[in-house]
């Protein structure tokens, strides 16, 4: 592994003991259940701490017994499980561990996962304890290790959701060591139509509801929603009227032919993902390109990969 830690406040060395991250010998980042806590929970991720503890296994491939996030890790990164092997990876953003689960299950990769918010206390429950797994809650902008030490980094569903998404592109290009590579994925803005739909319309009120209350609604809303959606898709209105309806994109995320119970579970947390955070900013890939060229990234591609039913807006780079 061999990764040097330090503390993003002060610069100083840190050194990792099983009971927390040392400074001059006094622990002052503690681990507790599982993680390095780097930061508190009270800060403006703490919504998907909620969600992904209330909903720690649902899309996490081993307890879903889909294949989905294995099949999106490798067909965003088009990385060989192989040559991971011994690698020192990078994961911001991890939520849950949906994609925690894919590296550590199918290659032999060293991984330091971060996140922002409680969440690394359910990616602990899913993916600890296992000796090729450091998890931190930390900022992306204040992340504990010394820079250029990577030889991978993602990001994989996150720069949206941070206040500043340039600096956040910024924070994990400093980050890998030259020869390694940084894949992040995004949503896209697609067109002057991108936020004329019921998500942006609604946020600025859902966003304020506390978790439990916006949760509660869209449980007892869930069931005509999915109807609703369903019925347009069928007889082929969905691109056209589903949007206006205050539910997740049911065609565009989620496999076909669940069982209606997985189905409905999936789209509470999808809703619940949707109306609950602080940011929702989309970017262009083109964007998103030129971030990477101006922060030194060369072989830089961006456009939009498919992996089952679904496409994501991905961009991808190696450091010279
Ligand atoms: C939509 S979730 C995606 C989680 C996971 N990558 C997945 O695809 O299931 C976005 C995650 O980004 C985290 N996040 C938001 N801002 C962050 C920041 N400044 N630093 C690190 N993580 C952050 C949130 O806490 C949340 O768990």
């Amino acid at each position: 592994m061999n990764i040097e830690l330090v503390n993003p406040f002060n610069g100083h060395q840190l050194t990792l003991s099983a009971d927390g991250l040392k400074d001059n010998g006094l622990i002052i980042f503690p681990n507790e259940n599982g993680a390095y806590r780097i930061v508190k929970d009270d800060n403006y991720s703490e919504n998907f701490g909620y969600q992904w503890n209330k909903f720690a296994g649902t899309q996490v491939d081993k307890t879903s017994k889909l294949d989905i996030s294995k099949k999106r890790f490798f067909a965003e990164t088009s990385w060989d499980a192989t040559d991971l092997s011994g690698k020192n990876i990078l994961e911001v953003g991890s939520g849950a561990g949906r994609f925690t689960q894919i590296i550590l299950d199918f290659t032999k990769g060293n991984l330091y996962s971060v996140d922002y918010s409680n969440a690394v206390e359910a990616n602990y429950k899913n993916n600890g304890p296992n000796e090729r797994l450091q998890l931190f809650q930390a900022s992306i902008y204040e992340m504990p290790f010394a820079k250029a030490q990577f030889d991978k980094v993602i990001c994989i569903g996150v720069l949206q959701h941070t206040p500043d998404v340039e600096k956040s592109v910024q924070c994990l290009i400093e980050m890998i060591k030259p020869g390694g590579e940084l894949v992040v994925d995004f949503y896209p803005i697609t067109g002057w139509w991108t936020k004329l739909q019921a998500k942006y319309l609604l946020r600025p009120f859902t966003k304020k509801m506390t978790h439990e209350k916006l949760y509660k609604k869209i449980d007892r809303n869930i069931d005509w929603m999915i109807k609703t959606s369903r019925f347009f898709s069928k007889i082929g209105l969905g691109r056209l009227f589903n949007r206006f309806i205050p539910i997740c994109d049911i065609d565009g995320t989620l496999p076909n032919n669940l069982p209606y119970d997985q189905l409905r579970e999936l789209c509470v947390l999808d809703t619940f993902d949707m109306f609950s955070p602080q940011y929702d900013q989309p970017q262009r890939i083109n964007t998103v390109v030129k971030w990477f060229n101006k922060y030194g990234m060369q072989d830089v591609w961006g456009g939009y990969i498919r992996y089952e039913n679904c496409k994501a807006a991905v961009v991808k780079g190696t450091k010279p």
